[in-house]
């Protein structure tokens, strides 16, 4: 079942019914200021972090589930109802909502009048522009009231949900005509503030909640302010501060209104906080008065239909700028779409909030990851490279000198988390794959002479090249009993604790070490992890090409030796006959072994054993994949591991502690499904990397929304597993490695266009029904016109490959560097 359509030209899903089976949501904003806005507009906005500076309050773990948002709601004669359905949720007589390339646009009906809000950010602004177009379709003359709201949060929001003795008492705010500012704790240590505006003069306003909703026991489905069809004028004083316009209007037959809202945020240098003046129209009850340069300003750059409507051409010619990087025709629609379209732009979305704010995930908790941030930047690097490098500098700056690294950081802040800490195994290997893919797609080594410092040595003069030595060597430093990398508190799986053995409700399996492992150094020096050997095997190659092309052939050398021995410790005591294992354990038993009686196979290290030709001669690759079909396929894609664990595992952690099907437990985790499509299409087996890519691209899963449930346009991180009593149910969509790591799947793997240090790669892996496909790629300076041919119909093999109708050797295409359009043209056989 579907609950809308995609609509290609436009770049839109357009949901048709808001009653969705999940709120299903658009990101809106792409560089400070974000807003998060479902289809019935709920959602809340924040500047740069969600949750060092929320703008707009959300209530988490809701009943309803998405009840908070900017909320617009109509009065006509006596009718209340939402363009967006919610909250009132009065039937509406026509609703739609399309959730567009950094913007929505909801469109709502009811008895002749039509309501159509578009929603988006700016570009280069910060603040979200709400454009209200009112139009009278009856054949009568028509009187209403529109009424807009918006709930301010008291800017850190962790605070702000848990605060309450001191947070019930602090807000503040000023009203000066049209516009309404948040100014709670301005006076003091902020220097921020924000505002809600109309372009046109009101007929009254409300800033106190409880005035605006009427009664305590009202919520916002219920406001008696709306009901009554006037605001109260109310001034918030201490007490939560809301923002909420209230306008007249007499429409004539076919006659239109169009209203332009802005919610905005603004900083003041510290000796530019407080104007000199009162002005006479200001409402305050302060004996300072806000310093508003700023926010008339933006005010003033979106206060008429053709500004905005400049505004909103110049956030559309961003994304058709941005999505002409890199665009695809094949024999698929579904695939172009996700290609051309969703999977880059979940891609921006990842790499702007990496895993921080979501309806799964509420912005206080965490940060930007350090392996999750490395990661995002695979599947955005070709979009806007020099944001990659600032971030790259970003991420590598809170890594400690020995090639630890904090696991998570503040974006505002830009340090380290102290209380989520490191020893993640994974984390240091993931930065040399982020810089090597920023490396491949721009050729700039500059980058390696970036001074770059730790976060131990703030001052010292470092470079990046620096921070790929202690990354790539603090494997090396750290190894097991097999020669394998130790585990520590977690690799890339979160919830694989091989040093925790926790058996205390509430101690948090991924920063709780057991006391018994303090002596070693807090955690085991017995766990080892072959996922983290595996992905040391499949990125350590980069880290050799970077120090071969800096003409370093000792260093490249020596860091061979280290993969090759690694390849052959994996080989030798983790192949465990038809797959690889995933660990040994902290008593050194082994973990996703046919000898153990639940988790016999795991998914996590056999992609990047494959890809690395660990046991290859001895046909272990493809006993590997054989096996992964075997036991963890599914209709709705790969699980985790096989069989699901029944019972609670003290040994391996919060893994064992999810129901079966769910989670790491068996749950089809997306994120590593990509690595197996990889490492199919690498094996040459494109069927099989299609069937896979096919079971969970969004597109693909569509038709079984009602069963799917998440958003049909994005991935989400999980999908209930064979085991699970929800099978196939999605859930933590938007903000997953998933995107980044399928867009490298499909365009790189499958399509087979791939950035290398020399040159553009192309060598797909495809159906063999597929008579081939078109690619264009700009790529450092040129634009490549791609055509594959397929006419033996194989799944792969580059048979011949010309540039501009010369013939080249292998299958890369050498970097032209004249900044002109090449033709491609590469036949399979
Ligand atoms: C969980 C992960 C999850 C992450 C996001 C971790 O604790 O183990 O599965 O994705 O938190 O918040
Ligand atoms: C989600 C986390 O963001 C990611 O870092 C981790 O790898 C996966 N969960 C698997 O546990």
């Amino acid at each position: 079942m579907k609950f809308g359509y995609f609509d290609d030209s436009r770049k839109e899903y357009v949901i048709n019914t808001p009653r969705t089976p999940y709120p299903w949501i658009n990101y809106l904003g792409n560089q400070g200021f974000f807003s998060l806005i479902s289809n019935t507009a709920g959602g809340y906005s924040f500047y740069k972090d969600a949750r060092l500076r929320r703008i707009t309050r959300y209530r988490y773990n809701n009943v309803p589930l998405d009840m908070g948002g900017r909320y617009f709601y109509i009065n006509d004669n006596g009718t209340v109802w939402n363009p967006g359905w919610s909250p009132v949720k009065t039937e509406l007589d026509a609703y739609e909502c399309r959730h567009g390339m950094g913007y929505t646009i909801i469109e709502g009906k009811k008895n002749g009048l039509k309501a159509e809000v578009t929603f988006f950010v700016p570009q280069n602004y910060d603040g979200e522009v709400q454009q209200v177009v009112l139009t009278n379709e009856g054949a009568e003359a028509k009187d209403f009231a529109i009424f807009s709201m918006a709930e301010w949060c008291l800017w850190d929001a962790q605070d702000d949900c848990t605060n309450f003795q001191r947070n019930f008492s602090t807000g503040r705010v000023e009203i000066e005509g049209s516009t309404i500012y948040h100014v709670t704790e301005y006076r003091d240590r902020r220097n921020h503030y924000a505002f809600y505006t109309v372009n046109d003069e009101i007929d009254g306003y409300d800033t106190d909640r409880d005035a605006f909703l009427g009664s305590i026991y009202n919520g916002w489905e219920n406001p008696e302010t709306v009901k009554a069809g006037k605001a109260s004028n109310s001034f918030a004083d201490g007490w939560s501060p809301v923002a909420s316009h209230y306008k007249k209007i007499t429409l004539a037959p076919g006659e239109s209104k169009t209203l332009i809202y802005i919610l905005g945020y603004a900083e003041n240098d510290q000796d530019k906080k407080f104007a000199s003046e009162k002005p006479a129209n200001l409402l305050t009850r302060e004996a300072w008065v806000l310093n508003k340069e700023k926010a008339y300003a933006m005010i003033d750059k979106y206060n008429t239909p053709e500004k905005v409507a400049a505004g909103l051409a110049e956030l559309k010619a961003t994304w058709d700028s941005l999505l002409s990087i890199f665009k695809v025709d094949t024999p698929d629609d579904k695939v172009n779409r996700m290609v051309n379209i969703w999977n880059q732009y979940q891609c921006m979305v990842t790499f702007n909030l990496s895993r921080s704010a979501s309806y799964f995930e509420s912005g206080i908790g965490r940060g930007m990851g350090f392996r999750d941030s490395n990661q995002d930047i695979l599947g955005f690097v070709h979009q806007i490279p020099e944001r990659a490098r600032e971030r790259l500098i970003d991420i590598a700056s809170t890594q400690l000198s020995d090639g630890g690294c904090y696991h998570q950081y503040q974006p505002l802040t830009k340090k380290g988390n102290a209380d989520i800490g490191g020893d993640f195994s994974d984390d240091p290997l993931w930065m040399i794959l982020s810089v090597a893919s920023y490396i491949k797609e721009t050729g700039d080594w500059g980058i390696l002479d970036a001074n770059v410092p730790f976060d131990d040595d703030p001052e010292g003069k470092h470079t990046m090249l620096e921070h790929l030595d202690v990354s790539f060597y603090h494997i090396v430093n750290n190894l097991g009993p097999h020669g394998l990398p130790l585990a520590m508190r977690a690799d890339w799986n979160d919830c694989i604790n091989l040093s925790c053995f926790s058996d205390t409700p509430g101690e948090s399996f991924q920063t709780y070490t057991n006391p018994k492992f303090k002596a070693e150094g807090g955690y085991s020096k017995i766990a080892e992890s072959v996922f983290v050997a595996a992905l040391f095997t499949y990125t350590g190659p980069a880290y050799v090409g970077i120090l071969e092309h800096l003409g370093k052939a000792d260093e490249a050398a020596k860091a061979q030796a280290e993969i090759d021995k690694m390849k052959k410790n994996t080989m030798d005591s983790a192949f465990d006959g038809d797959w690889f294992l995933r660990a040994y354990d902290a008593n050194g038993e082994k973990m996703g072994s046919k000898e153990c009686e639940e988790g016999k196979i795991f998914i996590e290290p056999q992609g990047f054993a494959v890809m690395s030709e660990i046991g290859k001669e001895e046909g272990a690759d493809i006993k590997t994949l054989n096996a992964i079909d075997k036991y963890l396929n599914c209709d709705y894609g790969l699980v985790l591991n096989n069989p699901a664990f029944t019972k609670y595992y003290i040994q391996y952690g919060e893994i064992s502690t999810y129901p079966g099907g769910y989670k790491e437990n068996a749950g089809i985790f997306t994120h590593n499904n990509a690595w197996i499509i990889c490492a199919e299409a690498y094996a040459g087996r494109g069927e099989k990397a299609f069937e896979y890519y096919s079971k969970i691209a969004p597109a693909f899963t569509e038709e079984t929304s009602d069963i799917h449930k998440t958003e049909p346009y994005v991935y989400g991180q999980m999908i209930g597993g064979k085991d699970a009593e929800n099978f196939g149910q999605g859930k933590n969509s938007w903000l997953t490695g998933t995107a980044a790591w399928n867009m490298v799947a499909i365009s790189q793997y499958i399509l087979g266009v791939k950035p290398e240090f020399d040159g553009l790669r192309v060598d797909p892996s495809i159906p063999s029904a597929w008579d081939g496909f078109t690619a264009t790629r700009q790529f450092r300076g040129d634009t490549y016109e791609i055509t594959i041919k397929n006419p033996d119909h194989v799944n792969k093999g580059v048979k011949k490959l010309t540039v501009d109708g010369v013939d080249v050797e292998g299958c890369i295409v050498p970097v032209c560097g004249d900044g002109a359009t090449h033709k491609v043209e590469v036949v399979l056989g």
